[in-house]
């Protein structure tokens, strides 16, 4: 498992990793190690580092839904200005189309200008290559791209044809009609999300180019490692070959991995010999790099008087492509949440002529806590008890489906700090009761929690003559502080300031290691640098002090330690607590204040988790309020792909929103983490929800609560 390489000069300089008592860097707030970098511009993104002999790509997508390419007018454009290549079905390179790489086989929505067929609006039908992007841009936009049009189909509803339960997606215990039959209060209600898409700040970029006989590529992504290990699999390259970068990444939100820009780019410096950069607009950004599926849900609660559960039924309906299959796995949420003597939970998935969807934030607990934390909200109000105190009596002593002992759970404990945090005792459970000139207030919770996992990860780290430490890894830090996360944890596990640790992250050629995603990448990625800390600690020359030219490097890989850990359910878990105000002349909604409190495992740094778990409930206020992707079905894109269209929370709808956590360390790991990256968007939206209701008295089952909603809802009750 670990292997340990000594250069063979020595020199003088010493070390003083050993001796030194340190005051511990994890836990202690830190600025991110690249702010000022960040700040003054000296960061540079992929779509903005210098190359000579540079050439620019220019996607051209197809404006049809369904069909194939006739003809594409290569010849016209060949002749503008500047224009260096047309790439496209007729004259591309084959990729292999039966690649596993590490995160499974990649879309197929990246094996571009394979063969004629359009199977989505949206999808790469040519790349144009020009000396300039200006000219790239003008060429795409000229070329003339005939298609043999067939009818298309992206209808999404549960009435649909064509719907299906794709393997192992369904859980059962005991008989959920004879515990519903048996409930004094049931509760079945459909809920619905949107198609929501990440938007991260950054769009994706890509440049590509051979150099001493590898291809380099400079990059945005979420894996480094996973992005080469793929490029290699469908370019039949020596993985070795391949060399992934993505120093700076601005947000990815789940849509960072292998696209088609990325292959297109690569095919495009292969054929010119030149370096190749492929820089999305924000339509394609929305077209080309994934999104959240649209769900319908449905939620089926009976409990007896005292709150006790009977059965818990969920239903979940995502669309996926006619290219892949793509779960949005909102009913697991349940399956680990609350107890109940029958549980049917359910994803099912029907193909249509979209491109696939994908994870974003939090995929499946967003949505299904949107769905659940809402059901058992309207539940209290059946039964007349508190939201927590139902909460409460239905936390399970085992894994409800599982039978496994929690690592640790400490739902209720946020409960309890979060309601004294937030004044939940006064509250007049009564919906509709107060009023604020033109506002009906109200208040609402939910609960939190997501997978606390890890992943096998390699790290080295080096002991440098001058007495620092390098380490390097391949993580990516799309904005979370990560980095600097792993500073911190490398200096403890070094014994050392955080000055001395320099964290280098993002490279392949730093060797496999999980990505960022599923909220695993600090655990992941700090277990592999706290081993590599500790084999290396054992080779230091603790006498003599000496460590060579070169230094002296431990290089570790956790797959056996992470093998090792004992089976049991682990969770992050959270309490979110919202009040709103409704103006119901105009429909408008307001978030007023918000608290979130986490029981998310050990901090490892308190400034950037704290920003995580906030922006993680801004998410939940843009999904509760904002984020919807219009498709047009007629012709099965999308109406307003960008930022003007597509609504966000922004500065001036995000309210006073305040993080807290618990003390929660995970008992069986070195590095004590759950991870914080998306638990802060699950049950948000519910909550807000919830406060909609109790300021309203109306429930909103569908998201986002737009004006028109609220309005159509105010009439419904007056009527
Ligand atoms: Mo994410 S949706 O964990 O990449």
């Amino acid at each position: 498992m670990t292997t340990a390489t000594t250069a063979t000069t020595a020199t003088t300089a010493t070390t003083t990793a050993s001796t030194a008592a340190q005051p511990h860097a994890v836990g202690v707030a830190h600025t991110r190690i690249e702010a000022r970098d960040k700040v003054t511009g000296a960061a540079r993104y992929a779509g903005e580092i210098p190359f000579t002999e540079l050439a620019h790509g220019w996607l051209v997508l197809s404006t049809v839904a369904r069909g194939s390419v006739r003809s594409i007018g290569e010849d016209a454009v060949r002749a503008l200005p500047g224009v260096l290549s047309v790439l496209h079905h007729g004259n591309a390179p084959r990729v292999k189309d039966d690649v596993i790489g590490a995160l499974g086989r990649p879309d197929p929505i990246v094996e571009v200008f394979q063969h004629d067929r359009v199977p989505h609006a949206g999808w790469p039908v040519a790349l144009v290559v020009a000396e300039t992007s200006e000219q790239a841009r003008e060429a795409a936009e000229a070329l003339v791209v005939e298609y043999d049009e067939e009818p298309h189909d992206i209808a999404f509803h549960a009435d649909r044809p064509g719907i299906y339960t794709p393997q192992d997606m369904e859980a059962t215990k005991g008989d959920l009609d004879t515990q519903l039959a048996a409930s004094d209060v049931v509760v079945d209600a459909a809920y619905t999300t949107p198609e929501q898409h990440h938007t991260a700040m950054e769009p994706h970029a890509v440049t590509a180019r051979w150099h001493d006989g590898r291809l380099q590529v400079f990059d945005s992504n979420q894996g480094s490692k996973w992005i080469a290990d793929d490029l290699a699999g469908l370019f039949s390259l020596d993985p070795a070959a391949v060399h992934v970068r993505s120093e700076h990444v601005g947000g990815a939100f789940g849509s960072k991995g292998l696209r088609a820009h990325h292959v297109a780019a690569v095919m495009a410096a292969t054929e010119l010999h030149r370096p190749v950069r492929v820089v999305l607009t924000r339509r394609q950004v929305f077209a080309t790099t994934g999104y959240r599926s649209p769900t319908v849900q449905r939620v089926r609660l009976g409990a007896d008087p005292d709150g006790r559960l009977r059965a818990f039924g969920h239903e979940n309906l995502n669309l996926t492509s006619n290219l892949r299959e793509f779960v949005e796995g909102s009913a697991a949420f349940g399956r680990t949440m609350y107890d109940a003597d029958a549980h049917h939970t359910v994803n099912r998935v029907v193909p249509v002529d979209v491109a696939t969807p994908t994870w974003m934030r939090a995929p499946g607990e967003a949505p299904g806590s949107f769905a659940v934390e809402s059901a058992l909200d309207e539940l209290a109000e059946r039964l007349g008890m508190d939201p927590i105190a139902l909460r409460a009596r239905n936390e399970p002593a085992v894994g409800p489906m599982s039978g496994l002992p929690f690592s640790s759970r400490r739902l209720i404990g946020c409960f309890e700090d979060g309601a004294s945090r937030f004044g939940w005792a006064d509250r007049d459970p009564r919906p509709r009761m107060r009023r604020d000139g033109r506002w009906l207030l109200g208040t609402g919770t939910a609960a939190s929690t997501f997978p606390a996992g890890a992943v096998p990860s390699t790290a080295s780290v080096t002991a440098e003559p001058d007495g620092t430490f390098t380490v390097r890894i391949t993580a990516a830090d799309v904005g979370t502080g990560a980095r600097t996360a792993l500073t911190l944890i490398a200096a403890d596990a070094l014994d050392v300031t955080p000055e001395r640790v320099r964290v280098r992250i993002a490279d392949s050629d730093f060797g496999p290691a999980w990505v960022a995603g599923g909220s695993m990448g600090t655990r992941s990625w700090g277990w592999a640098v706290i081993a590599a800390a500790r084999d290396l600690r054992e080779r230091l020359p603790l006498t003599s002090g000496e460590i060579p030219d070169g230094g002296i490097t431990a290089r570790t890989d956790t797959a056996e330690l992470i093998a090792a850990l004992a089976k049991k359910e682990r969770y992050a878990y959270g309490a979110q607590f919202a009040e709103v105000a409704v103006d119901v002349a105009t429909g408008e909604v307001r978030v007023r204040r918000m608290l979130g409190v986490f029981a998310a495992g050990r901090i490892i740094n308190p400034l950037t988790a704290r920003s995580q778990f906030v922006g993680g409930m801004t998410w939940g206020i843009s999904m509760a309020l904002h984020e919807e992707a219009v498709r047009d079905e007629a012709s099965g894109g999308h109406v307003g792909a960008d930022l003007a269209g597509y609504h966000v929370a922004a500065h001036a709808d995000v309210p006073d929103i305040q993080a807290e956590w618990i003390d929660d360390p995970d008992p069986d790991d070195p590095v004590g983490i759950k991870g914080v990256g998306e638990i802060g968007i699950v049950g948000t939206a519910a909550a807000i929800a919830n406060a909609v209701w109790h300021a309203t008295g109306v429930r909103q089952r569908d998201l986002p609560i737009r004006p028109d909603r609220v309005l159509l809802a105010e009439a419904r009750r007056d009527a």
